[in-house]
């Protein structure tokens, strides 16, 4: 065969043929007919042998020290073997990267076609997120909350957008924000990006009591969180005109813009007076609680009627005293966990739902992974004895007619 032929059949320039045989990668061909180069079986044979290792992807060099052995007769045969064997495991790994890539492709492609059918470009969770089994505690309206979340006090919207994006990737679905944390459009966005179906979601957001009485402030926040409801809305504190403010969420229960509503920080007289004056009564509570401080005298109201507790400041807003309490200490080298984990799952085995807040992907993670194990009831009696009804945080009058008079800046944008 002429050149002209082997680079027609193999679909190949005449400058790869001679670059080729210029590194080696095809021996120098040597027999000619009337002066034209001509390429026996023989020949073809290494032009066909680079063609296909280039193409699984073997480096020209490579290929050139193989065929140099070659060249040098059978005792090469052990280095012609490794130097195979090593081609092997790159073409393998570059493979599993092609195959990859071609499952990306084809999931695209399919979220594609779905949504030409359906008018909706959804994307499914990736692996850890699906692989992922949450537990639910039951409202007393029947609907279902899950028992960790993250929350996103004290947060800033990159901050906010940040961790609530990757929590959302390991498989968290429920999400605690407030319309004085100045993050909901920054919670909205993290959402609105993890393709995750709305309906798989549970959010939950309060009002500040400068809204208390206006009329919008439900409309307002739902346009911040980029959502037409919330599955948990509170009145963040009992300051300023909160039954207006309470009637505001029975209302958007009523019409559907909060499946779920709560009262945050009502403790004591506001609890009692509030007990008198509800039509619906809550699903949830939002108060500081932690192993330090239980909240026993509350948890004889909520029993009443079934409304569950939110526990903030879950980890004593990272009090490190109490995380390195010796008890949680040797529970966690029991349990193969952190003893924030293990606080964590005291507040989820006293029938709390918990939102530990962080802006730490590692600690975002530990969080969550908190229920493949299950204190004994001997140990849920040893970390009671820490129970001694400390608080890290003092509300005082004053403080409620500040927050009265406070309008926080919310995210415009
Ligand atoms: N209704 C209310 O009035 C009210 C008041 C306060 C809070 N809240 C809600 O409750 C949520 C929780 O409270 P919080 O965030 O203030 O306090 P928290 O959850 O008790 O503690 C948060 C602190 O603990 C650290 N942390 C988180 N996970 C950890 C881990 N695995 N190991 C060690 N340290 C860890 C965090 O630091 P890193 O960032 O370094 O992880 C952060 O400094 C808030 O985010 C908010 O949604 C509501």
């Amino acid at each position: 065969m002429t050149i002209k032929e082997v680079c027609e059949k193999y679909g190949i320039t005449a400058d790869t043929l001679r670059y080729y045989e210029k590194v080696g990668v095809v021996p120098p061909v040597t027999r000619t007919k009337g002066g034209i180069r001509c390429y026996t079986a023989q020949d073809i044979g290494w032009v066909e042998n680079a063609i296909c290792m280039r193409s699984a992807g073997l480096s020209v060099e490579m290929l050139a020290e193989y065929v140099r052995l070659f060249q040098e007769g059978d005792s090469t045969i052990p280095a012609r073997r490794a130097l195979l064997m090593e081609a092997r495991e790159e073409i393998a790994a570059g493979l599993k990267k092609y195959q990859e890539t071609m499952d990306k492709l084809n999931y695209k492609i399919s979220r594609y076609e779905e949504a030409m059918k359906t008018g909706i470009l959804t994307w499914d969770a990736p692996k850890e997120r699906r692989d992922f089994q949450m537990e639910f505690i039951t409202l007393n309206n029947g609907k279902k909350c899950p028992v960790i979340g993250i929350g996103t006090f004290m947060l800033n919207p990159a901050e906010a957008e940040n961790s609530v994006r990757e929590a959302l990737k390991m498989g968290y679905s429920c999400i605690d924000t407030a319309a004085a944390y100045c993050n909901e459009r920054a919670v909205g966005r993290a959402i609105s990006a993890s393709g995750i179906a709305r309906e798989e979601l549970f959010l939950s957001t309060k009002l500040w009591p400068c809204d208390y009485e206006n009329e919008n402030a439900v409309n307002e926040t739902l346009e911040r969180l980029g959502t037409n409801y919330v599955d948990l809305l509170y009145i963040h504190q009992p300051a300023g005109n909160w039954l207006a403010g309470y009637r505001l969420l029975e209302k958007a229960y009523k019409d559907g813009k909060a499946k779920s509503i709560g009262i945050s920080n009502f403790e004591g007289e506001y609890i009692a007076e509030l007990e008198t004056k509800w039509e619906i009564v809550p699903q949830f509570i939002q108060v500081e609680a932690h192993p330090y401080f239980a909240q026993d005298e509350l948890r004889a109201t909520l029993d009443k009627y079934d409304i569950k507790l939110m526990s903030w400041y879950p980890l004593g807003h990272g009090d490190k005293s109490l995380i390195e309490e010796p008890v949680f200490v040797k529970l966690g080298e029991k349990y193969g966990k952190s003893s924030a984990q293990v606080i964590l799952r005291w507040h989820t085995q006293m029938g709390f739902a918990v939102i530990p807040g962080s802006k730490n992907v590692e600690h975002i993670r530990d969080n969550l992974n908190i229920l493949d194990f299950t204190l004994t009831a001997e140990e849920m009696a040893e970390i009671a004895k820490l129970n001694k009804g400390v608080r890290y945080y003092h509300r005082t009058d004053e403080q409620l007619k500040g927050f009265a008079a406070w309008h926080p800046e919310y995210e415009t944008k």
